[in-house]
């Protein structure tokens, strides 16, 4: 008795289960996305080739850009434009509910799963430097709304080419991006708080209200569009930067 008393006490978790396997896979999944992302962001070429721009580098707001979407810094910008543009996105993941929970968990171990001891000793949750920051979640969210809109801009841009309208399998790519990542942002817990916060009564809202549910809705697959944007933002890049070095063709479906 005594020594199941100690083992209880000693043990970081009783559990049998294989409760490891999801804090590896973000590991991997994010460690992945963090390691391109940043590769890709200081290539600083390849981004663009007519008419498909990478959403790392979109808005183009320097003078630098291959192609400017926004012209708002002039020539003496000479680092890579996406620098410029990628911490709005990366600031508005970061602080994500939804992944803040998956980092703390297979990043920092506090705690990796349920009914497993933490890392750390003693527990601050958000109330200190640098966790605080967190709670500028909802300006970020205001931010990759404007970075949105520039996307569905450029995936509008991604059916004209130089002989006119058309759809190649990068437009598709582009277009799938751009909804993905517009379900990612209205199922935030933020905008759901945006539609529907500080009402007392819906029915003196009804198009607030309206847009909570739809929120709602959202909100209810979040983890699940933060996943598949995040894995298709990378995957668009990719598709870019590898038709813009000749790698592969872009096939021409109209
Ligand atoms: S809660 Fe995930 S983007 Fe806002």
């Amino acid at each position: 008795m005594a020594q199941n008393s100690l083992t209880l006490v000693e043990a970081r978790t009783l559990r049998g289960d294989l409760w490891w396997v999801e804090p590896l896979l973000v590991v991997l999944g994010l460690g992945s996305f963090i390691v391109y992302t940043t590769w890709a962001a200081f290539q600083n070429a390849h981004y663009y080739i007519e008419p498909y721009l990478s959403p790392f580098y979109s808005p183009c707001v320097s003078a630098n850009c291959r192609h400017v979407s926004l012209p708002l810094i002039g020539p003496w910008w000479n680092l890579s434009p996406a620098l410029l543009i990628l911490w709005i996105p990366g600031g508005f993941r970061a602080t994500c509910y939804y992944y803040r929970k998956a980092y703390y968990r297979s990043f920092f171990w506090l705690p990796p799963a349920c009914a497993v001891r933490d890392a750390a000793k003693s527990y601050t949750g958000e109330t200190q430097f640098p966790f605080i920051l967190q709670n500028l979640h909802r300006y970020f969210f205001w931010l990759a709304f404007v970075v949105l809109l520039f996307l569905w801009w450029d995936a509008i841009l991604a059916f004209n080419f130089s002989d006119g309208f058309g759809i190649g399998i990068g437009t598709l790519v582009l277009l799938i991006n751009v909804v993905l990542l517009s379900l990612y942002s209205f199922s935030c817990h933020s905008c759901r708080h945006l539609c529907g916060g500080n009402l007392n009564l819906f029915s003196k809202a009804p198009l607030r209200y309206r847009s909570w549910q739809i929120a709602t809705r959202l909100n209810e697959h979040h983890m699940l569009y933060a996943w598949m944007s995040l894995v298709w933002v990378a995957f668009t890049d990719l598709y870019v930067r590898l038709v813009a070095t000749g790698t592969i063709y872009d096939v021409r479906l109209f």
